[in-house]
């Protein structure tokens, strides 16, 4: 039988954010990506985008860094007003309330920072998510981040798993191949469960 999915919008994010059905919140940085951002050069300051970013505590770590052109978007408005709570002088006009399918692609990004934002998306958009980030970035921009390597069963709700040669599939006619295996430093529950991916637009 077809697997029936909710409509994902902004209502349903909003929905679960207002009920506490968040355990993808790690309520901080995760290592791998800080373990990322700490070598990542601040000058000249590159544009990030970091979709489906949720509290967004990716984009606080780098603003403490000192990069000033981080940008994140999200459909629900609580997990933008939970990062504007934190960091009162997070940039107003970089918290974008919006559908990253619809995010213009001008002016580009130089890296797009992905965690569990892909596996929120019906599959069936995985196609598209591919297409979209590479419409975001200027060429040779960087899409890097973490994607669940892993099943999480056939239920009709997020998280939605798949596996490394599933997704290469999507990335391969827009990315060369930089780094796409198995994370080494996730969060303890997510260990041996993702990929660590840095993906460079051809
Ligand atoms: C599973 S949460 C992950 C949040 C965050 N990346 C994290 O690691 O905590 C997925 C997020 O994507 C957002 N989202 C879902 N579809 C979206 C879309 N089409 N455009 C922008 N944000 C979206 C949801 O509102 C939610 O905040």
């Amino acid at each position: 039988m077809e697997t029936v999915f909710p409509v994902l919008d902004s209502a349903y994010w909003q929905a679960r954010y207002a009920t506490g059905r968040d355990g993808w919140d790690a309520q901080a940085i995760t290592p791998p990506l800080r373990a990322y951002f700490d070598q990542l050069a601040v000058e000249p300051q590159p544009r990030i985008l970091i979709p489906g970013a949720g509290r967004a505590y990716e984009a606080e770590y780098l603003h403490q860094l000192g990069f000033q052109q981080v940008f994140v978007a999200d459909l629900a408005p609580e997990p933008l007003q939970a990062l504007a709570a934190r960091v009162p002088d997070f940039p107003r006009e970089h918290l974008l309330l919006a559908d990253f399918f619809a995010l213009p692609a001008a002016p580009p990004y130089d890296l797009i920072v992905e965690q569990t934002f892909f596996c929120a998306l019906n599959p069936q958009l995985r196609p598209a998510y591919a297409q979209q980030c590479a419409a975001l970035l200027r060429p040779g921009g960087t899409l890097m981040g973490l994607l669940f390597d892993t099943d999480f069963g056939p239920g009709p709700e997020p998280p939605f798993g798949g596996t490394k040669e599933e997704y290469r599939a999507y990335f391969a006619p827009y990315f060369t191949f930089r780094h796409f295996e198995a994370a080494t430093n996730s969060l303890r529950p997510r260990q041996g469960r993702e990929l660590f991916i840095c993906l460079k637009k051809a």
